[in-house]
């Protein structure tokens, strides 16, 4: 994380002081750095030149306007999985023939929605998936172009809730069947257009080798359907992983731990470019977390410091509900005072105000000794942190804030209680 660096004692985003922005917007905020994100774009780009592709942002990783924005001025495409994705990729003035819109349970009202604005491509993820779309394209007078998801049953090696690739999964068509699948496409769906093929075994991967495993799996039958039926494209889908462990490279005070190697947008493309040139399609990658993960942190204020029989606890004022990734995930993200610290660590956990055991950050977590009115900073929480938030204890939705350079300006105000009820209506009779 470049873009955050300790200066003069103080956390600092590019050239903004974090504490400025806790005083003026208050905690919880999320805080990303503009030039983080814009050169993550840069480095995919020029680490596959040697290739005829194209990125295809994930959506679901950080769907804020501004964000979406960023990326649609830099001619990025975007990977979604919803109609309200697709929406938003419109209302930031994205190009929906840039959209590739991959999902196991797309509506017929999605579907519609998705056809109208004349996207990219839909991956599907199964044979009763494909003949919906071809009815609904049929009754529209349009033809689809569509691509399957293979699922070419390598273990990507992270955690259970994020890999998809392996035949346990809700997710793709099992390799066997892919060519006959093709061939039913053809053959008996006559509104389809074959365009692709796509795969996506998993996310936070931090090694290369799964990678090579689904591509060497599944490029004999890429070349097979190019050849068939003329298909343009291979998306191997998103899954770049991000240093969650000690991802301050700058400024670092003592108490920083080495991150151990791990691949890099670099490395990962040096790896895949050989194999994939050779193919003759144009590939399209999805990253998400790659792109905005380690481009943005959650700031939150500690409120409490409490004693317990066996632990000490640091209560902030984020939960659960504001980044949810520790407690669904085991998900780590360091935990950074704004301020400086010089003296010592203790271990706490460090829990929010929800109402749940689950409500933590970081458990036996050494840390400085943060005090109560201290903002601490919850580093590389740009993917699926802000996205992922809930109202849960009806806590509102925080802010969300980009900076650019010595500039920042909020991409999202704090909910209001009003927005957080809005839609709501009370009962009939009074
Ligand atoms: N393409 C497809 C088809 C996907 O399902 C995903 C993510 C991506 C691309 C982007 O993957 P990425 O580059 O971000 O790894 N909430 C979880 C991660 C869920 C990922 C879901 N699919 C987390 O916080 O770890």
């Amino acid at each position: 994380m470049h873009s955050f660096a300790y200066k003069d004692g103080s956390l600092h985003c590019e050239n903004v002081d974090l504490a400025d922005i806790a005083r003026r917007v208050g905690t919880p905020a999320f805080v990303y750095s503009r030039k983080d994100i814009t050169e993550t774009l840069a480095a995919f780009r020029r680490a596959l030149a040697p290739l005829d592709a194209h990125v295809a942002y994930a959506v679901k990783a950080c769907s804020n306007r501004a964000i979406l924005q960023l990326m649609a001025r830099q001619g990025a495409g975007f990977d979604i999985v919803s109609g309200g994705e697709l929406w938003r990729v419109i209302q930031a003035g994205g190009d929906p023939a840039l959209c590739t819109y991959a999902g196991v349970g797309k509506t017929e009202a999605e579907i519609r929605y998705a056809l109208e604005q004349g996207i990219h491509c839909f991956n599907c993820e199964s044979e009763e998936e494909l003949r919906a779309i071809d009815r609904i394209a049929g009754q529209m007078g349009r033809k689809a172009p569509v691509a399957v998801r293979v699922n070419p049953n390598v273990d990507a090696h992270t955690h259970k809730y994020i890999t998809t690739g392996t035949s346990e999964n809700k997710f793709g068509v099992d390799i066997a069947r892919i060519p006959q699948l093709y061939r039913a496409i053809y053959t008996t769906m006559p509104n389809l257009q074959p365009r692709g093929i796509q795969m996506h075994i998993g996310s936070q991967l931090t090694e290369v080798q799964p990678y090579l495993m689904a591509i060497e799996k599944v490029a004999p039958i890429a070349m097979e359907l190019k050849e068939l039926y003329g298909i343009e494209f291979w998306s191997i889908g998103g899954g770049v992983g991000i240093v969650y462990d000690g991802c301050l490279e700058s400024g670092a005070p003592e108490w920083w731990r080495e991150h151990p190697e791990q691949m890099t947008i670099e490395s990962f493309a040096a790896a895949i470019v050989p194999l994939l040139q050779p193919l003759g399609l144009r590939i399209i990658v999805e990253p998400g977390r790659r792109m905005v993960g380690n481009a943005a942190v959650m700031l939150t204020t500690c409120l409490y410091e409490k004693r317990g029989e066996a632990k000490l606890f640091k209560i902030v004022d984020a939960g659960m509900n504001d980044i949810i990734r520790p407690a669904l995930y085991e998900g780590y993200h360091e935990i950074w005072p704004v301020k400086e610290h010089r003296g010592g660590t203790v271990t706490a956990d460090i829990v929010g105000p929800v109402c749940e055991s689950a409500d933590f950050q970081a458990q036996d977590r050494q840390i400085p000794d943060v005090k109560p009115g201290e903002v601490l900073a919850e580093m590389s929480a740009g993917a699926y942190g802000f996205s992922m938030a809930s109202t849960y204890n009806s806590r509102p939705l925080a802010a969300e804030v980009l900076v650019d350079g010595d500039r920042w300006q909020i991409i999202r105000h704090r909910q209001s209680l009003q927005e957080m009820v809005q839609g709501e209506r009370g009962l009939e009779e009074g």
